[in-house]
């Protein structure tokens, strides 16, 4: 099985009939989703997604990757949020952190994601005298990160090749009908695609909104999709054995005695991305009410050196989740070393992938004994595929554990309070009022 979620390391915390206690709720959190009665009903549209997905623009955005690959150096994909860390996600996660370095042709970079400005200037000298396109992303069009970047680069294309090539190097994926973007992009003759009405940022990935960018990347959208889909009948059938609901019924059980916090790891540097994904995934749509699990990451064994430490004797209130990577990528040969100067030879003749596992498996009875409850949650590899499904795995366990929490998974009211200040404090017209108050209190 691509991805499965496994409890053998679990029964110290949870017991077999823990499960079947909350297993009514869990069958009440589907019978929600399913009949869409639930809160944040309009934002299902991911559910399915993996089968009922745009075939025709499925088609334009392989159609317009394979453009960006043919008549570019450089892709610079402007976006934040849910418009951002998926299609890096799985940018990295299928083709690696250095796929820009050892990849030749197309490199892909992106922005928006900040206001960095020194972030910016990087991705501006990136582009300079480059042939570029950008893919500029945003559902609301307004999205102060992403359109200060865009404007930005924007200019400099025009700049480089005037603004009628321009506008056939401007992607917008955005509404389907309003803002202020896909006015834009309408006026200029951008090739545009659609973020759907009811899919949320956070699960906007298998959308346009990531497609794009992993397209063209070089990554096969169709077998990432593929992935999803299985998963997607997969975990979508009610069922004490459906793997997505058993982990989202492991962490309510856990919450509930007292581990609030989940981290998320993984032994595959290129996962890291991934985790990001996750936090968002789970942050935004459980955070509220006062509630939710804190969504934190680590990659190990990089991180065993500096995190290490807490997570074996510090405050106990975490869980650990382990996205257990069976096959890397690429594997390497340990050899024998004349003279065995490092004292390493005891590791020779033998894959690096198989210390890489000792270590997890060290790792993971360690952190037993130190209190720390252990879930896995075993993929075969970081294929397309496993990553399309490893995805739909995520969106099922995060809608349930949402419901089970008591909370709307699908809104985010909470992001706009830091957006209001920001603006009150920059004098943008309409928040003249608030501009006074914040500033006696930073005085
Ligand atoms: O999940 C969300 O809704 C957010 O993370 C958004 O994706 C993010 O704020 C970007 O919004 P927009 O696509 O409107 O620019």
């Amino acid at each position: 099985m691509s991805v499965s979620f496994n409890t053998r390391h679990l029964s110290p915390f949870v017991k077999e009939d823990e499960f079947a206690a909350i297993y009514p709720q869990v069958a009440a959190a589907h019978q929600m989703l399913e009949s869409k009665t639930g809160p944040g009903n309009d934002f299902l549209g991911w559910m399915y997604l993996p089968r009922d997905y745009d075939k025709e623009e499925f088609a334009r955005i392989q159609a317009a990757a394979q453009q960006i690959r043919s008549d570019s150096d450089v892709l610079v994909v402007a976006g934040i949020g849910g418009s951002y860390l998926g299609a890096r996600a799985v940018v990295e996660a299928v083709k690696g952190v250095y796929h820009n370095e050892l990849e030749p042709g197309l490199k892909i970079y992106f922005c928006g994601n900040s206001i960095s400005p020194t972030a910016l200037n990087d991705i501006i000298a990136l582009c300079k005298g480059k042939r570029f396109s950008i893919n500029v992303i945003s559902k609301s069009g307004t999205t102060t990160e992403t359109s200060l970047a865009f404007r930005v680069l924007r200019k400099l294309l025009e700049d480089q090749v005037g603004t009628e090539e321009a506008n056939k190097r401007i992607y917008a994926t955005t509404d389907r009908a309003r803002g202020t973007l896909k006015q834009l992009a309408d006026s200029q003759g951008w090739p545009t695609f659609v973020v759907p009405d009811d899919v949320g940022g956070r699960y906007s990935v298998l959308s346009a909104v990531g497609l794009l960018p992993i397209a063209a990347a070089g990554i096969d959208i169709a077998e990432l999709m593929q992935g999803a889909a299985d998963a997607m009948d997969r975990f979508s059938q009610l069922s004490p054995d459906n793997d997505a609901y058993k982990y989202a019924a492991a962490r309510n059980i856990l919450s509930r005695k007292g581990k609030q916090i989940e981290i998320l790891e993984c032994y595959e540097p290129n996962f890291a991305l991934m985790n990001e994904w996750y936090k968002q995934l789970f942050g935004e749509s459980e955070g509220k009410d006062n509630k939710g699990l804190f969504p934190a990451s680590c990659i190990f064994s990089t991180d065993l050196h500096s995190m290490g430490q807490f997570i074996q004797e510090g405050t106990r209130n975490m869980f650990e989740t382990i996205v257990n990577v069976k096959t890397p990528a690429r594997d390497l040969y340990i050899e024998e070393l004349e003279g065995n100067f490092d004292g390493l030879n005891f590791l020779a003749g033998q894959n690096m992938s198989v210390v890489n596992r000792k270590a997890m498996e060290g790792t993971i009875l360690a952190h037993t004994d130190g209190g720390v409850p252990q879930l896995l949650i075993d993929v075969d590899d970081l294929s397309a595929y496993n990553v399309g499904y490893l995805i739909y795995f995520f969106w099922r366990a995060c809608a349930c554990s949402g419901y089970l929490l008591g909370v709307n998974p699908f809104n985010q009211p909470g992001v706009e309070s830091y957006k209001k200040n920001m603006f009150a404090l920059l004098g943008k017209p309409g928040y003249e009022s608030l501009t006074a108050e914040l500033e006696a209190k930073l005085k």
